[in-house]
C-alpha cells in the first residue's frame, strides 16, 4: 500500500522507498520494515508480555508521532548551526596551556579538527587527551614558533592528517623578563620576545598563507595580540613592542591576503589568570591565581566580571567561523571590556570628582 502511494509520485522502487521514509524518519539509521510491525503484533496478541496492556495504540514510529518533527528539525538546523566550525582544519600555537588551550576546546566543540601545537609536549598531550573524542578531532604537534622548518612542518602535518588548511590561531606567546628600558637584557629580553611574539606569528601567517592559497582556501588566520598592542604602559617595553608589531603584521598581512580571500584579524585580551600572566606577577611575589585576577578585576574598566581564557576563545571562534565573521578582515577585536576604548586616568581623576 506505501508504495502504491508513492507510485503516483513516479517512485516505484522499494529502496527508493525505503530511502524517502527513512528521510522523513525521526529515529535514524534503521528503516522499518513488515516483520517489526509482525513483531509488535506478535507482542499485543501474546497474554504473556503485555498482560496489563489494553485499549493501547503501539506506534512503530520510532517516536515519530509523539515529536513535534518540524520543531525538532528546526532545534536539530539551529544546533548544527551553533558547530560554526564543522569539518574545519585549525592549527592553534600555544595550545598547551591557557588561551590557546581554551580555544583548542572551543574549536573541537564546534566541530573543528585541531592541531595542539606547542613546545610543552606533556601538558599539550593532556589537553588532546580531554578533548579529541572518538574521531580523533585533536592532535598533538611539537612546534617552536621561533623556528621556521618547524611551523612548515606543522602546517605540513595539519595537511597530512586531516587533509586542508582552514585555520591558522597564531596565540604562543611569552611576556619576557621586564624590567627597566634602562637596563634591558637586548638577546635574553628584547631578541627573545620577539622572535616568539612576532616572528613566531610572521612565520604562522607565512606558512599558512602559502598552504590557503595553493589549495585556494578561503581560510581565517587569528593571531592573539594585547591590550599592549594599543597602549603603552601595559606590560614589558619588549612585550609592548612586539605586540604592537604583531598588530602591524596583521593589518599589513590582511592587506595582501584579501584578494585570496584569506582573512587576518587580532584577538586582543586585557589580563587573564593564566601561567603567562601568573609569571608575569612572580616577579612582585604574587603567585596566587585568584589573587592575580583580584587585581586584574581591579584595573578593569567592566566590573563584576572576570575575564577567562574561555572568553577570548569566543572571541577566537567568532573569527575563525566563516559563518560568523565572513567579512572582517585587518581587525583587532579587542576583548577588554572597553579598556582600550576609555581614558583611563582621565576616567579615574573624574570617578574621584564625583566622590
Ligand atoms: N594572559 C593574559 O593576561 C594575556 C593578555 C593579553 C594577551 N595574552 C596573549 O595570549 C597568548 C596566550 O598566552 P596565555 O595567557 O594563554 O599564556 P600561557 O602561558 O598559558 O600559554 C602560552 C603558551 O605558549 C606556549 N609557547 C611559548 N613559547 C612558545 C614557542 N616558542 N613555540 C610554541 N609555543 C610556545 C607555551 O608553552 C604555552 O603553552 C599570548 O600570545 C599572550 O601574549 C595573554
Amino acid at each position: 500500500m506505501g508504495i502504491s502511494r508513492l507510485l503516483a509520485l513516479d517512485i516505484d522502487n522499494a529502496s527508493t522507498i525505503e530511502a524517502v521514509a527513512s528521510s522523513a524518519a525521526n529515529f535514524k539509521g534503521v528503516e522499518l520494515k513488515a516483520k517489526d510491525i509482525a513483531e509488535a503484533a506478535l507482542f499485543l496478541a501474546s497474554n504473556e508480555s503485555p498482560i496489563y496492556v489494553s485499549g493501547h495504540n503501539l506506534a512503530v514510529d520510532e517516536g515519530f508521532t509523539v515529536v513535534d518533527n518540524s520543531i525538532s528539525m528546526i532545534v536539530s538546523q539551529m544546533l548544527m548551526k551553533e558547530k560554526q566550525l564543522e569539518g574545519k582544519v585549525a592549527i592553534i600555537t600555544g595550545a598547551a596551556s591557557g588561551i590557546g588551550e581554551a580555544a583548542a576546546k572551543v574549536f573541537v566543540e564546534n566541530g573543528a579538527f585541531v592541531v595542539v601545537a606547542d613546545i610543552q609536549e606533556e601538558l599539550g598531550l593532556k589537553v588532546v587527551a580531554s578533548i579529541a573524542g572518538p574521531d580523533h578531532r585533536a592532535i598533538y604537534k611539537n612546534c617552536d614558533v621561533t623556528v621556521e622548518k618547524q611551523v612548515e612542518e606543522t602546517v605540513a602535518f595539519a595537511i597530512e592528517k586531516y587533509g586542508t588548511l582552514d585555520i591558522m590561531y597564531s596565540n604562543a606567546g611569552i611576556m619576557g623578563p621586564g624590567g627597566s628600558i634602562l637596563d634591558m637584557d637586548m638577546e635574553k629580553g628584547f631578541d627573545r620576545t620577539l622572535a616568539v611574539n612576532l616572528r613566531g606569528p610572521a612565520l604562522c601567517i607565512k606558512h599558512a598563507a602559502r598552504a590557503m592559497v595553493e589549495r585556494q582556501v578561503r581560510g581565517s588566520i587569528i593571531c592573539t595580540g594585547s591590550v599592549a598592542s594599543v597602549l603603552g604602559g601595559m606590560g614589558p617595553h619588549d612585550y609592548t613592542a612586539s605586540k604592537h608589531g604583531l598588530l602591524g603584521l596583521v593589518r599589513a598581512a590582511a592587506s595582501e591576503l584579501g584578494k585570496h580571500g584569506i582573512r587576518v584579524n587580532c584577538v586582543s585580551p586585557f589580563g587573564v589568570a593564566t601561567p603567562m600572566a601568573m609569571s608575569g606577577m612572580s616577579v612582585m611575589g604574587i603567585n596566587d591565581a585568584s589573587k592575580i585576577e583580584a587585581i586584574i578585576c581591579s584595573m578593569a574598566n567592566l566590573k563584576g566580571i572576570a575575564l577567562k581564557a574561555k572568553h577570548v576563545a569566543e572571541a577566537a571562534l567568532f573569527l575563525a567561523s566563516d559563518e560568523s565573521s565572513i567579512y572582517v578582515s585587518g581587525h583587532n577585536l579587542t576583548v577588554d571590556g572597553g579598556f582600550t576604548a576609555v581614558d583611563n586616568s582621565a576616567a579615574m581623576r573624574s570617578q574621584m570628582l564625583m566622590k
